[in-house]
């Protein structure tokens, strides 16, 4: 079944190659999934060769986990393993038709990305962002073919959460759209097609959600009070867990962006921006019993 407001699949664009910018956490995550589901080569790409060597090596370790569960066999691994290679010059993207980017969550750093990456591919293959907040529309602004320009948005843990949205922008043409529902297919995701609204829609909720959490604990709430509050809401993980696992820099940048377009209905944590804001990576840290203790 066709999901809703996705055009015909015939529109869609074979993807024969896939290039990454960004080679983070969540983009090595996506790297690995893309090789594994579209089986083309996926090149990263980074600022530095440590970053990009790092990436890499995620991936293969992933790899060899797929390995050690059986998964994959020897064989499929070894191709995966060469499949995914990391670059520090865009010009490995030279014909890669389908690129996304997974950099710092800043609007500025993603429109200079983008035109970068357009100097090397043609003007059909997507570009498509996996940002969390920000404006594709505005994103897109300034471009050469801004129509090729699609949110991709994952969630954390990348292998794991099913759910993807897919944004269109006010200038994203049908074939760009109709290969972004193809290609999370081959991924085997559900996607839906959201709005290009601030946070679209499931960081809007994530955002209001733990940072009314966090802001109790701002409030003078002890954190495992806060935490264990949540317990009977049934979620996977707790909220805190969560912006954990998110890393907080990122929930910081999604709830300042928040702020900002609904100040009525967002605020920004004063603990969780002194505590980013002074380069710490983490907010909260948790021993080996869960007991958290506050860096
Ligand atoms: N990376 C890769 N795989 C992971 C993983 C990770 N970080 N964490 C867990 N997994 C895999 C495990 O390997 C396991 O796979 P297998 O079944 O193949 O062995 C599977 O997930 C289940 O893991 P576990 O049994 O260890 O743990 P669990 O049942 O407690 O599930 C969880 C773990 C799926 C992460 C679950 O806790 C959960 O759903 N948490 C909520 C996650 C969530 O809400 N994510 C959205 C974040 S918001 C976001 O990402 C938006 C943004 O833009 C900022």
């Amino acid at each position: 079944k066709r999901p809703a407001g996705a055009p015909d699949k015939s529109l869609a664009r074979k993807v024969t190659k896939v290039g990454i910018v960004g080679a983070g956490l969540m983009a090595s995550q996506m790297a690995l999934l893309f090789a594994r589901r579209l089986e083309v080569p996926v090149v990263l790409t980074d600022v530095d060769q440590a970053r990009v060597d790092k990436g890499v090596g995620y991936v293969h370790g992933e790899i060899d986990k797929l390995l050690g569960k059986k998964r994959v066999s020897p064989d499929q691994a070894n191709r995966l393993k060469a499949l995914v290679t990391g670059s520090l010059d865009k010009a490995a993207f030279a014909d890669a038709d389908f690129v996304i980017e997974a950099v710092f969550e800043d609007l500025g750093v993603k429109q200079q990305v983008f035109a970068e990456v357009e100097e090397h591919v043609s003007a059909e293959a997507v570009l498509a962002t996996n940002t969390s907040s920000l404006s594709i529309t505005e994103m897109a602004a300034g471009l050469k073919h801004p129509e090729r320009v699609v949110g991709f948005h994952f969630f954390n843990p990348v292998a794991v959460m099913p759910l993807l949205e897919i944004v269109r922008a006010d200038r994203t043409d049908d074939a760009t759209l109709a290969t972004a529902f193809a290609v999370g297919k081959q991924l085997k995701k559900s996607s839906v097609l959201v709005k290009d609204a601030p946070a679209f829609v499931v960081n809007r909720l994530l955002t209001r959600f733990m940072g009314e959490v966090v802001k109790s604990i701002d409030e003078g709430t002890p954190f495992e009070v806060a935490d264990k509050a949540t317990e009977p809401l049934g979620l996977p993980m707790s909220p805190l867990v969560l912006l954990q696992l998110v890393g907080p820099p990122v929930a910081l940048h999604v709830a300042e962006t928040m702020h900002r377009a609904f100040p009525d209905r967002f605020g920004v944590s004063e603990n969780m921006k002194r505590f980013v804001e002074a380069g710490k990576a983490a907010v909260w840290q948790w021993d080996a019993t869960g007991k958290q203790t506050v860096d």
